[in-house]
């Protein structure tokens, strides 16, 4: 089975170092950070620039001045001004939107050969004005004299002054990601305990896969610094020397009294940008590249925000390795996206439960206790960072490598969402 139409390979993936935001990249747009990685991603993957039909970007915390940020990164990385851009956002997974739909535009043969990826750039959130202040601005630009400037700011209070920043808060509920991680995690009794276990394993694992020299095909360097003579050639979140009884030590975030959720066993806010060369199979052979894997099958769900946030791919998991019709043997790696430890934990419960399977999937099999060696072998988000806009890429870059690395064949990568969306894709190399 397979999704109608072309098959859709991978051919290339790259991604910036993730940073903390407000560190190394602490001056870059999300423009400038997509811009570095698409075109060297390019480059490296020795693409002739004609062939590209598309590319498909997005960033989740959109600066004003960049509606369609998929064009402005084409054209600031030297693609061909005749390359088509659009852009997407689906929260975390807004760059597993980019590769689904340009996959989707590739399987029709709209398109044979899309840039898809995404960047986010924390450390330059724009912080906006209340309304009164927006309504006055307005106003007073149309003012003919400056008297007339002026009357328009006399009802501004001094409250009205304050800049306004963005919330990592659901529009729907008003509660923010933590809070609503916490709430999973008490509604599906995981402790503490279990979430700084997971968040150490994060951290060590990623640390081992960087000493061991395992991102070196997924992460270039980047250029800093006034006169661009800095290098940043790793992610600065990774702690190497992470070490389980630390993780006790810290005070929970989001519900101070009661809570579980800390600094320690969450993702952090983070700056970066991945992307993918997404390519027709006959495309790639007609050029001489060599698939990284193939998209077998993908799918979306959704949950009531107000319920559990960031349960959504109990949903989409199940639903993408039925069409694909599959089950947990046939899936040899899980890269699941770490917005928090209690997240993740809650995913897994879920998957492996016949009571949440009877009362949520209909009575469908669940699809059981995925072996924890098969998941996250490299680190996940808890310990490499998490740019919004640009994990999806780094997720499905991540599990080409790493089958091709232990040569097996078939991936599942999984991510939670804002407004309680979810998204699994299933990869194979053969
Ligand atoms: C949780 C959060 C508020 C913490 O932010 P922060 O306070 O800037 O975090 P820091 O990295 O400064 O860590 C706070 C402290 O914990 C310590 N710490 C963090 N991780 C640690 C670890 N793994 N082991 C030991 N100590 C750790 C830090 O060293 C720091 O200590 P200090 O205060 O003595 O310097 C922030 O990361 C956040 O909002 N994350 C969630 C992002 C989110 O919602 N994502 C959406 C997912 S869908």
């Amino acid at each position: 089975m397979g999704r109608p139409g072309r098959r859709v390979a991978i051919v290339a993936g790259l991604r910036t170092p993730f940073v903390k935001a407000n560190t190394a990249f602490k001056d870059f747009s999300a423009l400038e950070l997509g811009r570095q990685v698409v075109s060297e991603l390019v480059q490296r993957a020795e693409i002739p620039p004609s062939a590209i039909d598309q590319i498909v970007f997005g960033t989740v915390i959109p600066a004003v001045q960049l509606s369609n940020i998929a064009r402005e990164v084409g054209l600031a990385s030297g693609l061909p001004k005749s390359v088509d851009a659009y852009s997407v956002v689906r929260a975390c997974a807004t760059s597993i939107q980019a590769l689904t739909s340009a996959a989707d535009a590739i399987a029709l043969g709209e398109a044979d050969l899309v840039i898809a990826g995404g960047a986010e750039a924390m450390s330059d959130v724009p912080i906006m004005y209340s309304r009164p202040v927006a309504q006055a601005v307005v106003a007073a630009s149309r003012g003919r004299t400056l008297m007339e400037k002026l009357q328009a700011f006399t009802d501004v209070s001094a409250k009205d002054l304050l800049p306004v920043p963005p919330a990592i808060a659901e529009y729907s509920t008003g509660l923010s990601m933590g809070e609503s991680a916490e709430k999973m995690a008490k509604e599906n009794g995981i402790s503490r305990e279990e979430q700084d276990k997971w968040a150490h394993r994060s951290h060590f694992l990623a640390a081992q896969a960087w000493e061991a020299g395992k991102f070196g095909k997924e992460v270039m360097r980047v250029l800093t610094g006034k006169s661009f003579d800095q290098v940043v050639a790793e992610d600065n979140i990774v702690r190497k020397d992470s070490k389980l009884d630390g993780y006790a030590k810290l005070k929970p975030v989001f519900d101070k009294k009661y809570g579980s959720i800390t600094a320690g066993n969450s993702s952090p806010l983070t700056d970066g940008a991945a992307a993918l060369v997404v390519c027709a199979e006959e495309k790639a052979k007609e050029l001489g590249l060599k698939p990284l894997g193939f998209l077998r099958e993908y799918a979306y769900a959704a949950v009531d925000p107000g319920w559990q946030l960031l349960q959504a791919p109990a949903f989409s998991a199940p639903k993408a390795l039925k069409r694909a019709g599959m089950t947990l043997k046939d899936v040899d790696l899980f890269e699941i996206h770490e917005a928090f430890a209690a997240q993740v934990l809650s995913n897994l419960q879920a998957w492996a439960s016949k009571k949440f399977a009877d009362e949520h999937l209909g009575g469908a099999q669940p699809i059981g206790d995925v072996p924890e060696e098969k998941i996250n072998p490299r680190g996940g988000s808890i310990a490499l960072g998490h740019p919004f806009g640009g994990t999806g890429a780094r997720l499905v870059h991540q599990a080409l490598r790493e089958l091709e690395e232990k040569g097996k064949n078939t991936a599942l990568v999984s991510v939670c969402a804002a407004g309680g969306l979810g998204a699994a894709v299933i990869l194979e190399r053969a």
